[in-house]
């Protein structure tokens, strides 16, 4: 088979990696990169680290408006689909790159395969719940990493073509396990921090990053932690913050976007994880790092539930009462599959008869 894999944005990147290393020794994977994210520590650097293979079409389509971005990539990415013809297109998550390549191949009659389909936040002011639904509704094959994932689509009537296959990001974050503790100890001393005794902060959400109020409430919380704080700055955050007002304590010690390997290696030995990102909440839950969400929902509820994750908003004294609580209970059981949803996709996808 001839698969189309679209990213465009570093959660895709990540997902990309099992998904393409399960492929590649089966199938014709032609990568496509949609240009969403382009600065070196935010996608090349990916590529590099994870050993991905270069995409072989760049669309580099850059920022802009919500509207600008899906349509630059609809454009481009139309006349890709249309001389490659692939037998799948590929899409993961819930970005403006996975929308927007969603619907160039509906309109092209290509199959689409959506990983990390069925998530939902029901907080529909967010660009990926829109993002998401939509994509899931164009799919043919959609393959859930979790049980509440899939109970969302059958609400929403869709339950052909549906396959729960665990989580990719369990997938790469197993492969990468053994590389962490060397990079702990290379990094720990370098940001004079030292394990078990830092905050791990990141925050790129515009409903906290394009909001002051929000930003002062952390950044309130923030200044009064008692420990060091570790904040890999998004490139939107720090472009909000410049307009701000906002005075950090010295022990708040922004630090330019790391990759990926640095980043689990930082959150496992980190004392508390205080992030807004999907992706983070559920990394910290697998590695055993409690983690204080700086949003009011999550579609990663499973955290919740464990007690491994509170959802605290901007509210800054939650914030504070939250990396306080005592680490909970290790959990029961993993929701997050097995490890293997990448090889489970790409076995699935052979499999013409499974589709919607
Ligand atoms: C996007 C995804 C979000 C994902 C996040 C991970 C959508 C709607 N959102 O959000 O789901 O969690 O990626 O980071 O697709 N910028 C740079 N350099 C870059 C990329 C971005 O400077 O390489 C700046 C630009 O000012 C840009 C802003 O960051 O306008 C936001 O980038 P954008 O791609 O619009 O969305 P993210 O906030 O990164």
């Amino acid at each position: 088979m001839k698969l189309a894999t679209i990213v465009g944005a570093r959660p895709e990147f990540v997902k990309l990696e099992p998904v393409s290393r399960a492929l590649r020794p089966r199938h014709e994977e032609i990568i496509i990169h949609t240009g969403q994210h382009y600065d070196y520590r935010m996608s090349a650097q990916f590529f590099d680290e994870l050993a991905i293979p270069a995409p072989n079409y760049n669309l580099e389509v850059g920022s802009g408006t919500h509207g600008v971005q899906t349509a630059r990539i609809l454009e481009a990415i139309e006349p890709v689909l249309m001389k490659e013809h692939p037998d799948w297109v590929i899409v993961f998550g819930d970005t403006n790159s996975t929308l927007a390549s969603a619907l160039a191949a509906a309109k092209l009659q290509i199959p689409i395969a959506h990983i990390e389909a069925g998530l939902r936040s029901f907080n529909w002011s967010m660009p990926e719940e829109i993002n998401r639904v939509v994509t899931d509704h164009l799919s043919q094959r959609l393959f859930c990493p979790t049980k509440t994932a899939q109970r969302h689509l059958s609400r929403e009537g869709i339950t052909q073509g549906v396959e729960l296959v665990g989580d990719v990001t369990y997938d790469i974050l197993l492969h990468l396990q053994p590389r962490l503790a060397a990079q702990v100890q290379a990094l720990l001393p370098a940001l004079d921090v030292a394990a078990h005794a830092y905050f791990l902060v990141t925050i790129h959400r515009p409903l906290n990053t394009d909001d002051p109020v929000a930003m002062r409430n952390i950044a309130h919380a923030l200044n009064r932690l008692e420990m060091p704080v570790v904040f890999p700055i998004h490139p939107r955050t720090r472009k909000c913050l410049q307009g701000y007002d906002i005075t950090w304590g010295k022990h708040v010690r922004f630090i330019e976007p790391i990759g990926y390997i640095a980043m689990l290696a930082l959150e496992q030995v980190a004392y508390r994880v205080l992030t807004d990102s999907g992706g983070i909440q559920k990394e910290a839950f697998l590695l055993g790092v409690p983690c204080v969400t700086l949003r009011e929902e999550t579609e990663w509820t499973e955290t919740v539930e464990s007690g491994w994750n509170v959802l605290v908003g901007s509210r800054w004294q939650a914030i504070i009462e939250a990396v306080q609580l005592p680490k909970p209970e290790p959990p029961q059981h993993n929701p997050y599959g097995a490890g293997n949803a990448a090889t489970r996709i790409v076995q699935s996808l052979e499999f013409p008869g499974r589709t919607r």
